[in-house]
């Protein structure tokens, strides 16, 4: 069954030693969701919190994701969410964690994962959040501005649909900056849920 195969690779990641980054987390933060899933949304990797409770998008990032899903209309739990790089890379500065961007060969070796519940969850469509999935899954460096908007096909066939990701939203300078990076998420989860359609016969 597809649930067992995926529950056995996710079992394996947990040990996975492919790169330093397990040295550093907690654990490996798996992606989480029905096997079926129509919809897979894919983010760069676990932050603080979701290396501290296990589950992907749960921290500020999180919580940003599931308010513009509310507002496109797609449901959390009918959704596979996961992300490249299953590690959180990370710098101790104090008392805190910061956050490290995962370089090539990181989120080269570990896509085997990615891979992996790809195949498994057999979604209709994939979301890169973030030019570290989108650049991954495209097999290449990519500029989001230039992917946004329309339906693609990954590295692999796969359809997909790229996005911000929405830690960026955080990030905007003002107001303003929010606002707009905001809609544009909530306009590309819209496409994308559009897009999912399901299987021909
Ligand atoms: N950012 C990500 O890319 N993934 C998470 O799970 C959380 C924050």
């Amino acid at each position: 069954m597809a649930e067992n195969k995926l529950a056995k690779v996710a079992a394996e990641a947990r040990l996975c030693t492919r790169c330093p980054l397990y040295q550093t987390a907690m654990q490996t933060v798996f992606g989480e969701g029905p096997v079926g899933a129509r919809l897979m949304l894919v983010g760069e990797q676990p932050g603080d919190q979701e290396d501290l409770v296990g589950k992907p998008f749960v921290g500020p990032a999180g919580k940003m994701l599931d308010k513009a899903l509310i507002d496109a209309g797609v449901d959390r739990t009918k959704v596979y969410v996961t992300n490249v790089v299953k590690h959180f890379k990370n710098e101790p500065r104090g008392k805190r964690r910061l956050h490290r961007k995962p370089n090539r060969s990181e989120v080269e070796v570990c896509k085997v994962w990615l891979d992996q519940e790809i195949t498994i969850v057999r979604p209709q469509l994939v979301v890169a959040m973030g030019v570290t999935a989108a650049s991954a899954l495209v097999g290449e460096a990519v500029t989001l501005s230039r992917l946004r908007g329309n339906e693609i096909a990954f590295a692999d066939g796969q359809r997909g649909v790229v996005t911000i990701h929405p830690s960026s939203i955080l990030r905007a300078p003002d107001e303003i900056g929010r606002r707009l990076a905001y809609a544009g998420l909530v306009k590309d989860l819209k496409l994308a849920l559009t897009r999912a359609r399901p299987r021909s016969p």
